[in-house]
């Protein structure tokens, strides 16, 4: 009997499985999220963040010098300050830790990676919403991204090549890029979350930027049943003139990464959340995988679904393996 049909063929090897991969991970797609916590002389670790830590502007430097070694895309900046308000008044401070930690990072990496920096309240409210509130006490569309593109350009003269929106307040995207135009920053690129959920996956996240929420974001962030609506936040960002979109968290929405792969024509990130990089630490402290090649395999996937840049607190690390297997 004659069988012409045999994928096993292109298995039989290693030589053979690496010359047909159809996809490959590059250091240079890899952005590193990091934390800086004002005030504070020595790195503090995280509960439930095995292996991060919130850092003090020294080992904040360090860590940026680490990843142009290392060769990755970038890093990801969320600042956590001393005080907090209602307004969240220290994010559009030019001195505040975040527009500081900004300046710090140009100051090591200078362009040889991409500095970005987050761009939303939640870790400058002392109610830790992504905005502020009115008087009865819900999120303030209006207001809020009024504040948010005041601090686009506060993050824009600290030297921040790129800013992430990640509040998910209607029209953001269009107030920060109008903002930046009209003060000269017409080149700072934005990343638009605009697919981002209302995940139980931000949980060790929160502990990072020590957060004062009480409640949820169910008002703001796309309740995790929809898909469809993610096409839509898509579009709005993309009419608004997003430079890269975002799909957040990764692993648990493949299918909303795909989707907006296929819809975009500009690049496409994904974010490894918090509560995803837990999961594959547990799993691999508790001995049921390796733990590199569950991570090397997370990637992989995220970059399968159509990732063009993938934020992960491995990046670092990844990148290290990746020169290694070369
Ligand atoms: C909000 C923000 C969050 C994360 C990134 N930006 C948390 C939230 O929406 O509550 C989560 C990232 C992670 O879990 O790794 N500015």
């Amino acid at each position: 009997m004659s069988w012409p049909h045999r994928p096993r063929r292109l298995r039989s090897t290693a030589a053979i499985r690496r010359m047909v991969r159809e996809t490959r991970i590059d250091s240079a797609q890899l952005v590193l999220p990091v934390f800086v916590r004002e005030g504070i002389s020595s790195p503090r670790e995280i509960p439930g963040m095995p292996g991060v830590v919130q850092h003090t502007r020294d080992s904040l430097r360090i860590i940026a010098r680490s990843a142009v070694d290392a060769g990755i895309g970038g890093i990801m900046l969320f600042a956590v300050p001393e005080h907090r308000d209602a307004m969240g008044s220290s994010a559009c401070d030019p001195n505040g830790i975040l527009s500081v930690a900004v300046r710090d990072v140009r100051d090591v990496v200078g362009d040889d990676i991409v500095v970005m920096a987050d761009l939303c309240l939640d870790e400058f409210t002392d109610h830790g919403h992504c905005g502020v509130l009115d008087a009865r006490g819900n999120v303030d569309n209006t207001t809020t991204i009024e504040i948010y593109a005041r601090m686009g350009v506060v993050l824009a003269e600290a030297g921040a090549h790129a800013v992430g929106t990640s509040g998910m307040m209607d029209g953001q995207v269009g107030a920060v890029r109008q903002a930046l135009d009209d003060a000269g920053y017409d080149n700072t690129i934005i990343l638009a979350y605009s697919a981002k959920y209302a995940s139980v996956l931000y949980g060790p996240f929160r502990n990072a930027v020590e957060s004062a929420l009480d409640g949820d974001r169910r008002t703001y962030q796309q309740d995790p049943a929809n898909g469809r609506e993610a096409e839509r936040e898509v579009a709005l960002d993309l009419d608004e003139g997003a430079d890269i979109v975002m799909v957040k968290p990764a692993l648990f929405y493949l299918d909303v990464l795909a989707d907006t792969a296929a819809a975009s024509d500009v690049p496409v990130a994904a974010y490894i959340v918090s509560g995803e990089f837990a999961m594959i630490e547990a799993g691999a402290a508790a001995g049921v995988f390796d733990r590199r090649d569950a991570i090397l395999e997370a990637l992989t996937s995220v970059s399968r679904a159509g990732a063009d840049v993938i934020c992960t607190y491995w990046a670092i690390e990844a990148a290290h393996w990746l020169r290694e297997t070369r």
